[in-house]
Formats: structure tokens, C-alpha cells, sequence
């Protein structure tokens, strides 16, 4: 080839790298050895939020770098990348012209001589991504937690109905068996109180044991289970429970079930405890390719906005991820004066299986 044609094949060179430079979404910055800005891509004004002309000699690097990520602090100048020869990945936090700050991916390579370089800093916007991961961190850590509370007040309803439950009830026998002895007055009447006594804390017992966690939630369903908390409920609180079942009828996988006994138990509280209402209507519909639940009282309503932006309220709120862990979701209306609907909607598979749900990701 010719001089001519070589200096041809390095002039088409040196434009594809410019436009490679110019339009890459990676934003380019070359550094010199003080520091300073002296080079920077559109890609690197879109990161920083300044102008090119902003950047070049006036700027100096670390007026964008709030410094690096380590697995222990978010961002540090501890180890900093400029004073090593080459980091092929790192991450960093930028801070823009305007003062805002995010998660960059990056990497940083000398050119030059050791005495005289420069240095090329490579960075990528990773704020959605560490979103995404973020999300899905305490998506898990959510469904962790929801798990293990679940696996605790199945253990401690089984302690209490097996372990003092059961030694209860004996102490009960022994009494009755006592009081069939000769005994004079005094003693048979200290011998009913301490029956009475022990019969209520049966009771109470036996109560804890079913509202930590049911056992007609695993051994009946969610039907029987609903039905006999609403009859508890009345009993308690005197507010009239309608309890309707239509449509499929069978069972649905156990974190369905859980999770709808627990969002139903939530909303029936929360109108016992806030609506001032006399009647709550539960409904419960499998139509087959999804299970709904409806829980309407006829009280006071509120302003669901308001106690959102409030932030409060982990009731309502964890009602909603245990929807939403399942691919479903809760929808609460509310009007003053009128009352309030939590809606819940648990997409189904033919098998009563939660969609949009990793099988392996949960247990009942
Ligand atoms: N059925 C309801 N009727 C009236 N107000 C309600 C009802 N459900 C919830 N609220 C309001 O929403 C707030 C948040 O409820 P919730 O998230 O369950 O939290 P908590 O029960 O711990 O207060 C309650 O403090 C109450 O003001
Ligand atoms: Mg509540």
C-alpha cells in the first residue's frame, strides 16, 4: 500500500474513533496527572450535567467523584482508583452539577508514560440498575421476614395447644378428680375457684394458639378458617361478620391461604378498630385464573391518601407485599361516612398456584 492509501486507512481510523467517542451512551473523561479535566464526551455533559466547555481545564475530577464504592462504605477516597495504573471495573458515586448523586460504573486506564500520563475514566449510569437490585433485596428480604414470622407463630401455637395447653387440661382432671373426694366446704370452694381459674386460662390459652395461627388453616382451608375467625370476632368485638364463598371450590396453595386469612384478619381489625361500624361483609371469589377477597365495614372510611403520604400505617402496608410477593394485589376504597373495601387479587394457575411467582421462591 501507498504512503497515500496509509495516511487514507489512518484518517477513516481516527473518525470512526471519533464518532465512537462522540456518540457512546458511556460517558469519556480524560484526566491529566494534576487531576484536571481535559477531555470529556456528550456522554460525559448528559453524567455531570456540565457543559464540555465547563468541563476542560477548569474542572477537576473530583469535584464530580463523591468517591468510591467498597462492600463496606458507600463512597471513599480510600484506595483511590487515580493512584493506581489501571482498574478495569469499580464502582463510583457522581455528584452533577446541580447536586445530585448516583451509582456509576467505571473503569480507569493510564496512557502515556509513567512520567507524563493521562488518564481515561470510563463511567456508566447504574442508578436503575442498583433500583432494580435494590427492589428485588427487599422484595426477598420481605418475603424472608413474612416466612420466618409465619414459621414462628406456627411454632409457638403448637407449643402453647401442646405444652401448656396439655398440662392445663391435666391439672383441670386432677381437679375434677379431687373434688370427688370427701373434703370439707372450705376446701371444695377453693377447689372450684382454682378449676374456674385454670378453665379460663385453658381458654385464653386455646385462644392465643388459634390467633397466632389457626390449625383449620392448614388442616381445613382458608374457608373453615375465615368462617371460624369471623364467629371469634363477633363474639369479641359484637360487629356482625357476613362471610360469602363463591365460585371454584378447592383448596389453594398454603401461601395463598396464609396470605388471604392474614390480609382478612388485618382489614377485620382495622374496621373493629377504627371504622365504628356494626357489620362487615367478607367475600371470597375463585373465579380459577384468580382468587379475590373483598372485606367491606360500613363505618367512618378515611382518607387512604393521607395515611399513605403519612407513611404509618404497617397494617396496610403489609397487606399490600403480601399481594404483591404473590404477583397479586390490594386495592383499598374509602369514603368518609361511608366505609371501607379492601380488595385483594391473587393471579392463579390451574393447580391454585400463584403466578408470576418463582414455585421455588416460597413455602406455605
Ligand atoms: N377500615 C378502616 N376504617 C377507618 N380507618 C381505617 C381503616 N383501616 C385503616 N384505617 C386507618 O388507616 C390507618 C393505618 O392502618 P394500618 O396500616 O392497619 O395501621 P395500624 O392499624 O397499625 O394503625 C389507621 O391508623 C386508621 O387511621
Ligand atoms: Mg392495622
Amino acid at each position: 500500500m501507498t504512503w497515500l492509501g496509509n495516511l487514507e486507512r489512518a484518517n477513516q481510523t481516527s473518525s470512526i474513533l471519533e464518532s465512537i467517542f462522540n456518540s457512546v451512551t458511556d460517558a469519556i473523561m480524560l484526566v491529566d496527572q494534576q487531576g484536571v479535566v481535559i477531555g470529556a464526551n456528550p456522554a460525559a455533559e448528559r453524567l455531570t450535567g456540565y457543559t464540555v466547555e465547563e468541563l476542560i481545564g477548569k474542572i477537576h475530577f473530583c469535584e464530580v467523584c463523591r468517591g468510591m464504592a467498597t462492600t463496606t462504605e458507600e463512597a471513599t477516597c480510600h484506595n483511590c482508583f487515580f493512584h493506581i495504573p489501571s482498574v478495569s471495573s469499580f464502582q463510583m458515586a457522581v455528584k452533577t452539577k446541580d447536586g445530585r448523586e448516583f451509582p456509576v460504573a467505571a473503569s480507569s486506564t493510564r496512557l502515556g508514560a509513567e512520567s507524563d500520563y493521562s488518564l481515561v475514566v470510563i463511567l456508566r449510569d447504574m442508578s436503575e440498575q442498583q433500583r432494580a437490585e435494590q427492589e428485588r433485596f427487599r422484595r426477598m428480604m420481605t418475603h424472608y421476614v413474612i416466612q420466618a414470622q409465619e414459621e414462628e407463630r406456627k411454632r409457638v401455637s403448637r407449643d402453647l395447644h401442646d405444652g401448656i395447653g396439655q398440662a392445663l387440661y391435666s391439672i383441670l382432671v386432677g381437679l375434677k378428680v379431687l373434688n370427688q373426694l370427701e373434703l370439707d366446704e372450705a376446701v371444695k370452694n377453693h377447689l372450684h375457684d382454682v378449676h374456674q381459674m385454670t378453665a379460663r386460662a385453658l381458654e385464653e390459652v386455646k385462644n392465643m394458639a388459634v390467633e397466632l395461627r389457626p390449625s383449620a388453616l392448614d388442616d381445613l382451608g382458608l374457608v373453615p378458617a375465615i368462617r371460624s375467625y369471623s364467629k371469634r370476632f363477633e363474639q369479641t368485638f359484637g360487629i356482625v361478620t357476613q362471610f360469602e364463598v363463591s365460585g371454584h371450590k378447592r383448596r389453594v396453595a398454603s401461601v395463598v391461604e396464609t396470605a388471604l386469612y392474614r390480609i382478612c384478619q388485618e382489614a377485620m381489625t382495622n374496621a373493629a378498630k377504627y371504622a365504628d361500624t356494626d357489620k362487615i361483609q367478607v367475600r371470597l371469589h375463585d373465579s380459577g385464573d384468580k382468587i379475590e377477597m373483598f372485606i367491606a365495614d360500613y363505618g367512618r372510611g378515611f382518607n387512604t391518601e393521607q395515611v399513605q403520604a403519612r407513611g404509618t400505617g404497617l397494617g396496610l402496608y403489609g397487606m399490600k407485599e403480601r399481594a404483591s410477593l404473590l404477583g397479586g394485589t390490594v386495592d383499598i376504597q374509602s369514603v368518609p361516612g361511608k366505609g371501607t373495601t379492601v380488595h385483594v387479587t391473587i393471579p392463579l394457575n390451574d393447580k391454585g398456584e400463584p403466578l408470576n411467582v418463582d414455585p421455588g421462591s416460597y413455602r406455605g
